[in-house]
């Protein structure tokens, strides 16, 4: 694996993402709860530029007739089709079999870099 850079941290800190081109592939990087993620911008389904989709919250388990809502910025809306996905792990909410392709990221002097095979 290579490392390459992606972005300057503050870029992704300023409004919680980045959409980056590395090595001619599109990447989503995500500012979560003080963590950044790397996720390829091709939703599983249908191949929409997922990255490009709002965040926000979703609704948590709970009792019937009750309605929690929580992971608020945590979760990933495709623009196409509505798909939900969570940005700290990837994985589609209802189905977890789906999930995004993902790539580690370092943090170094405020530069963020993802590793990719050479
Ligand atoms: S292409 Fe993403 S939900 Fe359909």
């Amino acid at each position: 694996m290579i490392k390459y850079f992606a972005a300057r941290e503050a870029d992704v800190q300023a409004t919680g993402r980045a959409i980056v081109t590395v090595k001619g592939m599109s990447l989503g990087i995500f500012h979560v709860d003080g963590q950044y993620y790397a996720w390829r911008n091709v939703c599983p389904h249908a191949g929409a530029p997922v990255c490009a989709g709002l965040t926000g919250g979703t609704t948590l388990p709970s009792n019937v007739y009750e309605y929690e809502f929580g992971c608020e910025g945590r979760i990933l809306r495709c623009p196409w089709h509505g798909w939900e996905f969570d940005l700290t792990s990837g994985r589609h909410l209802a189905d977890s079999s789906v999930k995004l392709r993902g790539f580690d990221v370092t943090v170094e002097d405020g530069d963020l870099y993802v590793w990719l095979a050479g």
